[in-house]
């Protein structure tokens, strides 16, 4: 049976209920997942550009990067540096396959008790470690991590939170995440300085969040939607009253259970998934996630340090200018929060094109003309580079970012919706994997010429938001099939009457749902 778990639509029967202290404390806690997953796709780049950190497990970068003069494009390229980063990714992708299932049957409380327990052994095993296996194996537990939280957060998140705040909470696991980044990168600046385990330091500072997950989750509570839904009705209700502060909570308990009741007709709703008419939001999801990572996002959040280095700056100042894009994230996140639902998806989505379009190109031209193999960047370049770098991250924090993950959790009918986003979630997790596997490599070989690459799929990608991607700012989630796909120009093509049940219809005065 697939999860059913309670989103907001447009207009929207309001339920009883306030904003308890108890809900806020529970949505704190289960967002230090994002922050876990944050922080390590933060520590990764500083830490590689750590120079304990190479001399004891990738000497032989180590050795090139002393005589940087070789080449400045391929200090780095080392498959095995990369797979340090990327190994995380694979794992996530393989752990939340295994996570989903966990999470429908046991609950979302103990998705995330299993992930804050990978998290504490990744920590353990990458801080401690003495040999390179180590330190991959470490970074698979925190992958697993990452896996068993990204599929258990969200969906905790959009069940427990009032209706009316549920769209700003969502964006709020993305804010979580660039909070995560931002102090990873202040920790690695930090800890640069700290000779020879600064990198250790920088790794077991992970430990933190990481207890403070498996400690809370173990104070929240399960969602009602998700008691409920394993036929614990009574306790569903119980909890419902403890976290919306009142006693009447009728309207919403039977808005859960009549969610429950239409997730369990859909048995398989992977193969439903599977059907043409629902081609249009899983071809949007995927997309959205593919173009999400082909921005280059990654390239940056990752190898920041790195790629900074590589322009010519020191190693401290290379750090320092992580720091400064991780707050750019951080504060761009907080425009998105608030314009989303003002400006509308498209809106941001086609801004931030031509933003990271125009900038990505002239950092490209810049590395072109001036950065040769030899030599470095002059003072002012290699400060242009990073202005750049900060106005690129800013279009993609309030666009792509939030947005490759709001648009799937809200386009999909009901009874494919969490199917669905399982799919947006591997394939980011995918793509992921391959711009971390393949960046450091690709600028080796490439040169400037990388950053032309992913302006390319910027073009891609902004025809795509342009031609095939509907607005779905204030569409109730439940008549998504009806007021959008039926009525796209390109979409409704796929939605021929036989193949498509029409939207469930919640009964009046309770909200949509999500099966
Ligand atoms: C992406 C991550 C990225 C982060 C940057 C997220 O939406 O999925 O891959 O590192 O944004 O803030």
């Amino acid at each position: 049976m697939a999860p059913a778990i309670a989103v907001g639509g447009g207009d929207m029967p309001v339920f009883e209920g306030r904003i308890t202290v108890y809900v806020v404390a529970c949505v704190i806690i289960a967002a230090f997942g994002g922050l876990m997953f944050g922080y390590d796709i933060g520590i990764s780049g500083g830490v590689t550009a750590m120079d304990d950190f190479l001399e004891r497990f990738f000497p032989r970068v180590y050795e090139k990067k002393k005589h940087a003069h070789e080449d400045n494009y391929c200090k780095y390229d080392n498959q095995f540096l990369q797979l340090f980063t990327s190994c995380l990714y694979l794992a996530a992708l393989i752990a939340s396959f295994v996570a989903s299932r966990v999470c429908s049957k046991q609950g979302r409380r103990p998705t995330m008790q299993i992930a804050s327990f990978f998290f504490l052994v990744g920590v353990v095993l990458t801080s401690a470690a003495f040999h390179i296996s180590m330190l991959i194996l470490g970074r698979l537990a925190l992958g697993i991590g990452v896996g068993f939280a990204n599929q258990a957060v969200p969906l905790f998140l959009s069940e427990l939170a009032p209706a009316k705040i549920r769209g700003a909470l969502n964006i709020s696991f993305q804010l979580f995440i660039t909070i995560g980044i931002f102090i990873a990168n202040m920790v690695n600046y930090a800890m640069s300085n700290v000779h020879p385990y600064g990198w250790r330091l920088s790794l077991a500072i992970a430990g933190v969040p990481a207890l403070f997950l498996c400690v809370g989750s173990m104070s929240i509570c399960e969602t009602p939607t998700s008691l409920i839904e394993r036929g614990r009705l009574e306790e569903g209700r119980v909890v419902l009253q403890r976290i919306r502060g009142v006693a009447n909570v009728d309207n919403e308990f039977d808005s859960i259970v009549h969610a429950c009741e239409m997730a369990n007709q859909v048995t398989k709703p992977f193969s439903k998934l599977m059907k043409r008419s629902s081609r249009p939001p899983l071809v949007i999801a995927i997309l959205l996630q593919v173009f999400q990572q082909f921005t280059g996002i990654n390239a940056i959040m990752f190898y920041a340090p790195v790629l900074f280095q590589t322009v010519g700056f020191g190693s401290e100042a290379s750090l320092l200018s992580a720091v400064i894009t991780g707050l750019v994230n951080v504060f761009s996140t907080l425009v998105s929060v608030y314009a989303v639902d003002k400006a509308g998806r498209r809106a941001l989505l086609l801004e931030a094109v031509v933003q990271m379009f125009i900038t990505q190109s002239i950092i490209g031209i810049i590395l072109a003309i001036w950065l040769k193999p030899t030599g470095s960047l002059n003072k002012v370049e290699a400060i242009i580079v990073v202005v750049l770098v900060c106005v690129f991250v800013m279009g993609f924090a309030w666009s792509w970012g939030p947005l490759g993950w709001l648009i799937p959790s809200e386009t999909f009918p009901l009874e494919t919706r969490t199917a669905g986003f399982a799919f947006a979630v591997s394939t980011n997790m995918l793509f992921t994997f391959l711009v971390a596997q393949a960046f450091l490599s690709m600028l080796c070989n490439m040169k400037a010429g990388i950053f032309f690459f992913f302006a390319a799929w910027i073009v891609v990608m902004g025809l795509f938001a342009m031609f095939l991607l509907p607005e779905t700012k204030g569409v109730p989630v439940d008549a998504v099939t009806e007021r959008v796909w039926k009525q796209h120009w390109f979409w409704k093509r796929f939605m021929d009457e036989e193949d498509v049940k029409p939207a469930a219809k919640a009964p009046s005065g309770i909200h949509p749902h999500l099966t």
